[in-house]
């Protein structure tokens, strides 16, 4: 006998989000360091996650100030901004930190706009929090269009203007200039005449090259500016659910209504704490991710495709006649990228260095004859 759900309408034949979770020889579809902890960042976190347990009768701290301190200080490190502690707010991921900031300031008649092509999980932000989704249509080359969001967002009243830099899936970092100009022509510009917020998602912060600054660098000045963070990425803590945000304590406050009480365990503080303590060891595999992509963008191009510039862990490339058949090839072979973003490209994320040869040759093998 089938039950009769009362399932919301708007809810009804969607399906769960997620990219296939596949036994393959190299798993380059969502974009994580392939690098494993080494043994002494898994026997601290281990330590730590023992000490913890020994308290699990209790709730956590609510307000995991020793987790927001450490989080400014790598902050200080990576980016050399410094911030305070009562800065950085944390969730379960920055997907859970980003459902924090929808909670907070999107909701019924209001709107949150992006710039498509973009990261595909924030339209479902948008959804589970009842606010409308606007989007606009990147550059041709996928840069900012600045007065289509600056227009869309003032049209809309918009809370909420979000963009990923480096942008998912193109790789596209934003400029300082492009912030500060979202920054400012947002003022005033919101809901019932307040000042809309521009969120820059740099879940991909840490592999941005040289020369690329992060958008931290603005919070100073810019108090409405939110600039999001994720041990997932470059960091290498991808199962560890570690997501986080920097921005002015105001805005922190009117995260920390919406936030489920403890919603960060108390298993979860002592593991990030103990995998940030070994923030140089994890952070030295940044570099030579970051040639891996540049050595792989220029043999992509010398086999005659697109590449967008990716500032990411993680190339675009095309275009594909087929792009299906070249995803299943490299399946076939035991390589598996992502289908995504413009409709003949694919993306790549950055592996070890065997993954990438095993990728060049699986590729070099689908598509003999047709590329
Ligand atoms: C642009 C972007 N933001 C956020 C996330 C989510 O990261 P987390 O693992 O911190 O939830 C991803 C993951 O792929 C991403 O691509």
């Amino acid at each position: 006998m089938s039950t009769s759900l009362p399932l919301r309408k708007d809810l009804s034949g969607c399906q769960p989000y997620g990219a296939p979770e596949l036994e393959v020889t190299a798993r380059l579809n969502v974009n994580e360091n392939p690098y494993p902890p080494s043994d002494a960042v898994t026997e601290s976190i281990a330590e730590a996650v023992r000490a913890a347990a020994a308290g699990a009768n209790r709730y956590p701290e609510r307000e995991f100030p020793a987790l927001r301190a450490a989080l400014a200080d790598y902050l200080a490190v990576e980016s050399g901004v410094r911030l305070d502690p009562e800065q950085i707010w944390a969730a379960n991921g920055s997907n859970e930190v980003m459902l924090h900031l929808m909670q907070a300031f999107g909701g019924p008649r209001r709107a949150v706009v992006t710039a498509n092509p973009t990261y595909s999980m924030y339209p479902e932000y948008a959804r589970d929090t009842f606010t409308d989704y606007v989007t606009v249509d990147r550059n041709p080359d996928f840069t900012l269009d600045i007065n289509a969001l600056l227009s869309a967002a003032s049209e809309s009243a918009a809370s909420l203007v979000l963009v990923a830099s480096p942008n998912n899936p193109t790789g596209t970092a934003a400029s300082l200039q492009d912030i500060r100009a979202l920054c400012a022509g947002l003022r005033g510009k919101g809901p019932n005449g307040s000042d809309g917020l521009v969120v820059v998602d740099e879940a991909y912060g840490e592999f941005r090259r040289g020369g690329v600054a992060s958008a931290l660098t603005l919070l100073e000045t810019h108090d409405n500016l939110v600039v999001t963070r994720t041990m997932s990425k470059a960091f290498g803590m991808a199962g560890l659910r570690l997501g986080y945000l920097a921005a002015s304590r105001a805005i922190i406050d009117a995260l920390r209504i919406v936030r489920l009480p403890y919603h960060l365990s108390a298993i979860t503080q002592a593991a990030a704490l103990a995998a940030l303590s070994h923030r140089d060891e994890l952070m030295a595999q940044i570099a030579h991710l970051r040639e891996l992509r540049d050595d792989l963008a220029t043999w992509l191009t010398e086999q005659g495709y697109t590449v967008i510039d990716s500032d990411a862990n993680f190339l675009l490339f095309g275009p594909h006649p087929d792009r299906h058949a070249v995803w299943a090839g490299l399946l076939g072979r035991g390589v598996l990228i992502r289908e995504v973003g413009p409709e003949d490209y694919l993306r790549v994320s950055i592996g070890t260095d065997t993954e990438m040869d095993l990728f060049k040759t699986s590729l070099l093998e689908v598509t003999r004859g047709t590329h």
